[in-house]
């Protein structure tokens, strides 16, 4: 090969990724700062120190939180605890959560939960709980009946399923099928870094049900939060990297059509819909880097998104609450009942607020 061409090769290439980088820097907020945001009446909950990475609120206003995620690439600060799913009573005017108790037969000791769903069977209102567990960094969809008289979840049955390769979350529409938000090919770390940053849009949505599990949607940077609007009609992804909430409108077979992208400006993690309202709730991050590169120098900031009116020609998206990391690190997800918000974390503690 000619001198010439190959400069010309490594020429192409290096503009190829140079260009990449620069995307990816910019998918990933590496250099965005955030004002604060207060809010006057907030306390941490106490006895959540290893993560609330998703929260669901029943509509009785118990309060169900994931706790303990370990996550390729995230900050643990007890890798050798496993995790537990908390309960908090939000009509209690003591906010005190406590780890709820797991019927005897499931593994615990590999327990890592991720994304929930709740699902209440109108027949005899029933609570099923769905968690996404990363066994030994795999991915199972674990689901429990919530015995609340006991304070126990009752392990029913664990789901696998080859196109559940990575699951993220995920939405409960019936009592054992779903909607889950999942990456094709990687659970390493290494390779979900080059997947982001080559800007490949190889996660998906894959609804699962015992008799077919299909991919209903695809072409996210990095699908994350899922949930389902309050009349049933609409599911909302979010896209972490791509900064944005997708709506789709979910058909009488389960497959989904695309509505609209709403643009944000920061890395939207799970998403919350307000049962009275409607409103789309999330935590997010500010910026990539400081979560990906935990520094207590520079800490991952939290970030409580509100969005209103998304269905509308202008939704109306409001900062609610901004810290740099001084009180809350790693926002993952945000949920309300009755003027009360609940703030998670990936990794650290869970902030109470009253509004
Ligand atoms: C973080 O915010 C707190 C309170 O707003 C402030 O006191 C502190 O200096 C900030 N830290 C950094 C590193 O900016």
């Amino acid at each position: 090969m000619g001198t010439l061409l190959k400069l010309t090769m490594v020429g192409v290439l290096l503009a190829v990724l140079g260009e990449r980088l620069v995307q990816f820097i910019h998918r990933a907020n590496f250099f965005r700062e955030i004002d604060p945001v207060d809010l006057p009446n907030c306390q941490l909950l106490k006895g959540i120190e290893y993560g609330s990475e998703d929260i669901e609120i029943l509509p009785n206003g118990l309060a169900l939180i994931s706790s303990g995620l370990k996550y390729p690439g995230l900050m643990q600060f007890a890798p050798e605890r496993h995790g537990e799913i908390f309960l908090l009573d939000l009509n209690d005017e003591k906010i005190h959560p406590f780890s709820l108790r797991i019927s005897k037969g499931f593994d615990l000791s590999t327990f890592n939960p991720h994304g929930m769903s709740t699902y209440i069977d109108e027949k005899d209102d029933s609570v099923y709980l769905f968690v996404v567990n990363h066994p030994h960094y795999k991915s199972t969809v674990e689901l429990f009946k919530f015995a609340e008289e006991e304070n126990v979840l009752v392990h029913l049955k664990t789901i696998k399923h080859s196109a559940l390769y990575n699951v993220n979350d995920i939405v409960a529409v019936g009592p054992e099928s779903f909607y889950a938000t999942n990456d094709h090919y990687f659970t390493d770390f290494i390779m979900r870094f080059f997947e982001m940053f080559f800007g490949l849009k190889w996660t998906n949505v894959v609804y699962y049900s015992p008799g077919a599990v299909r991919q209903v949607a695809t072409g996210f940077h990095s699908a994350n939060g899922i949930a389902m609007s309050n009349d049933q009609r609409y599911i909302y992804v979010a896209d972490v990297t791509g900064h944005t909430v997708n709506i789709f409108e979910k058909r009488d077979d389960w497959s989904l059509i695309p509505v609209k992208v709403v643009q944000l400006e920061t890395l939207l993690d799970n998403l919350f819909v307000d049962p009275l309202t409607g409103d789309i709730w999330t935590g997010a991050h500010p910026n990539g880097l400081k979560l990906l590169s935990y520094n207590t120098e520079n800490l991952p900031g939290s970030e409580v998104i509100r969005i209103q009116n998304i269905h509308s020609d202008n939704p109306v998206v409001t900062t609610v609450y901004a810290n740099n990391g001084s009180v809350l690190q790693a926002s993952s997800c945000a949920a309300v009942y009755d003027n009360k918000l609940l703030v998670g974390t990936v990794f650290h503690k869970a902030l109470y607020c009253q509004l």
